[in-house]
């Protein structure tokens, strides 16, 4: 399959959804909403939602009804990042090839465009979706288990690690799990999103999350690698700050090469779990292999 005819499609597919679902910058609060819509439509590989519609698609579910719940999974990502590229966290200046939001609004109204498009996404994935099949337990189910990634043992649990673990030695436990939270939570949810609208069985739900925790983990084992090796203009971001802040990342406990196996061996490991899905699932099976390969 040619994976980026794919992703430009189904990119295209989110962006006009964010277009549609995203609020308008209008009246009192148009600044605040300018900020959030800032760092929004910035770019962005819009891999979360991809994943979620994909995973429908493996799952033989038009996921043409979801596309509001995925554009949810994009808010939250903005948000992290946002936060994530705050003087207080990681000080960053570039985010998506363009200034981070703290430069462009100040750092209040950062705060706020993210904390808002947090919120924002729980209003996308709990309207309710009518005439299609989808049973409110589904979603109520989707809305806690979204929830439970994001939070104290999920994503912001792990940027909470990540700062703690600035300047000091942990153990690779830590590191990997550190990872798994950060980063591999939001994604792992996403995926587990899909399968819960594609109305997976329980054997169909444990591969396809093991599938996300696997390309999860990869995904930010290769975002060290590219702060690493990589270049500014083609990510939209600063390289070599990991090193600066003495932020805990594979690279810094392996070296590129070693680090490299470990990402393939993700990726492997993902493609291996899902064994038991016919060639609807070969989207998935090449977005794990782009994980490892690409370059921004
Ligand atoms: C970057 O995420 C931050 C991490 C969680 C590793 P992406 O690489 O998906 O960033 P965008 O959305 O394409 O900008
Ligand atoms: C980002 O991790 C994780 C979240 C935003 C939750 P990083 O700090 O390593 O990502 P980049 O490299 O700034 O995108
Ligand atoms: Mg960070
Ligand atoms: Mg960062």
């Amino acid at each position: 399959m040619d994976l980026k005819a794919y992703l430009e499609k189904k990119r295209v597919q989110v962006e006009e959804a964010l277009e549609v679902f995203m609020l308008q910058p209008e009246g009192l609060l148009a600044h605040h909403i300018d900020a959030m819509r800032y760092s929004l439509f910035a770019g962005g590989k819009r891999i979360r939602p991809i994943l979620c519609l994909a995973v429908c698609e493996a799952l033989h579910t038009d996921p043409e009804p979801y596309l509001r719940l995925a554009c949810g999974f994009e808010c939250i990502h903005t948000y992290s990042l946002i936060h994530d590229d705050l003087p207080a966290m990681d000080n960053d200046d570039l985010r998506r090839g363009k200034p981070t939001n703290h430069k462009v609004f100040g750092e209040a109204e950062a705060i706020l465009a993210g904390d808002s498009l947090l919120t924002y996404a729980f209003e996308l994935l709990s309207e309710p979706i009518v005439g299609n099949g989808l049973q409110p337990d589904d979603q109520l189910e989707i809305i806690s288990l979204v929830a439970r990634a994001i939070g104290p043992l999920g994503m912001v649990g792990g940027q909470s690690l990540d700062m703690k673990s600035e300047g000091h030695k942990i153990s690779f436990e830590t590191l990997r799990y550190l990872h798994s939270c950060k980063t591999g939570a939001l994604i792992t949810a996403a995926v587990q999103t899909g399968a819960i609208l594609g109305k997976a069985d329980d054997e169909q739900f444990a591969a396809l999350t093991t599938y996300g925790k696997k390309i999860g983990l990869a995904f930010q084992i290769v975002d060290d690698l590219l702060n690493v090796e990589g270049s500014a203009e083609q990510l939209g971001k600063a390289v070599g700050s990991d090193e600066k802040l003495d932020k805990a990342t594979y690279p810094s406990f392996f070296g590129v090469e070693r680090t490299r196996e470990m990402a393939k061996d993700a990726v492997d490991g993902a493609i291996s779990s899902l064994i038991n899905f016919d060639t609807q699932a070969d989207p998935l099976r090449e977005l794990a292999r782009y994980i490892y390969y690409r370059k921004k």
